[in-house]
């Protein structure tokens, strides 16, 4: 199967599974769970549960990973709608849709997220009780990726970021923590689920780490550069907020050439694994436009 084939396949088995998987919109309060339908359901590009499925199936098959690629898009909507908050980026656009908070209002948005980031655990639990290590694994993966240590303690110091120039460690560590963990996390998901051992697993969280990394720059290279009607989300905020970015720090030229040198490590990894869909993957997220 061609490549964009294979990801949009991957992508209708998420978006069908958020029928089955998640509360009606109907279920009492139904407010919270419009809000969550409405955040999670708008256009995303489903990288990080594809990229669970895909690495389950590396090893394994792709169905038993199903429920677990809906909990971390679950996870990683939360941080979406919390980002988009007026305390936090105070943005307006997102998915191509008004912000949680636009659409709804703030307390809705902030519930919003702590139901999102709550069921992300409970579909871990439900899903991947037999056997019960692999779903302990599973919650200890997520746990530790979406914590204050990693995710948060990316988003802190992102923050921060925005009252003083960071260093080049401190960059680092944002673009480690606040994207690149969570990207991490879902392809050892992935693989956990798919069976892998320990030396696969390792090689796939450090094509993980590649592709993380680069998808930030990516990210902050197309804040700079492009437009929100194309990106669905609003941009420019990094410069306007004064946030230490890759581009802000290196400027654009040698942003996009670390993503491109970060692109071909992963793809070093693919050709070692034979992961043709990853390394094609690796390609498309390093051109994205969006
Ligand atoms: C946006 O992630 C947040 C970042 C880590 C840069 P995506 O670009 O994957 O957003 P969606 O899921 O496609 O909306
Ligand atoms: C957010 O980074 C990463 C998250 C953990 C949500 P950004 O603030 O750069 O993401 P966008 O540009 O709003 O999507
Ligand atoms: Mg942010
Ligand atoms: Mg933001
Ligand atoms: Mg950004």
């Amino acid at each position: 199967m061609e490549f964009k084939e294979k990801l949009s396949t991957y992508v209708q088995e998420i978006e069908n599974a958020f029928e089955t998987l998640l509360p009606a919109e109907s279920t009492r309060p139904s407010r919270i769970h419009e809000a969550m339908r409405f955040s999670l359901s708008a256009g995303g590009k489903r990288i990080r549960p594809a990229l669970v499925l895909a690495a389950s199936e590396l090893f394994g098959d792709s169905i038993k990973a199903i429920p677990a690629a809906v909990a971390v898009e679950c996870l990683h909507t939360y941080s979406l709608i919390h980002d988009d908050l007026p305390s936090m980026d105070d943005s307006d656009l997102r998915r191509g849709r008004p912000t949680c908070h636009n659409q709804f209002d703030e307390a809705t948005a902030v519930l919003a997220g702590d139901a999102l980031l709550t069921y992300a655990f409970q579909l871990l639990s439900r899903h991947y009780s037999e056997p019960a290590e692999t779903g302990l694994r599973l919650i200890q993966i997520l746990s530790e990726t979406a914590g204050s240590e990693r995710l948060i303690g990316g988003q802190m110091e992102d923050i921060l970021g925005e009252e003083r120039s960071l260093s080049e460690d401190e960059l680092d560590f944002i673009h480690l923590n606040k994207t690149s963990a969570l990207i991490e996390a879902s392809l050892e998901m992935g693989a956990t689920i798919g069976g892998a051992n320990h030396e696969q697993i390792e090689a796939v969280r450090s094509y993980g780490r590649c592709i993380g990394l680069g998808f930030q720059i990516v990210d902050d290279i197309l804040d700079a550069t492009s437009d929100s009607q194309t990106m669905g989300k609003t941009v420019g905020a990094d410069a306007a907020s004064n946030k230490s970015t890759y581009v802000s720090i290196h400027g654009l030229e040698k942003s996009r050439e670390y993503a491109t040198a970060l692109a071909k490590e992963a793809y070093q990894i693919c050709d070692e694994l034979d992961a043709g869909f990853l390394k094609d993957l690796a390609m498309y997220l390093n051109l994205r436009t969006n």
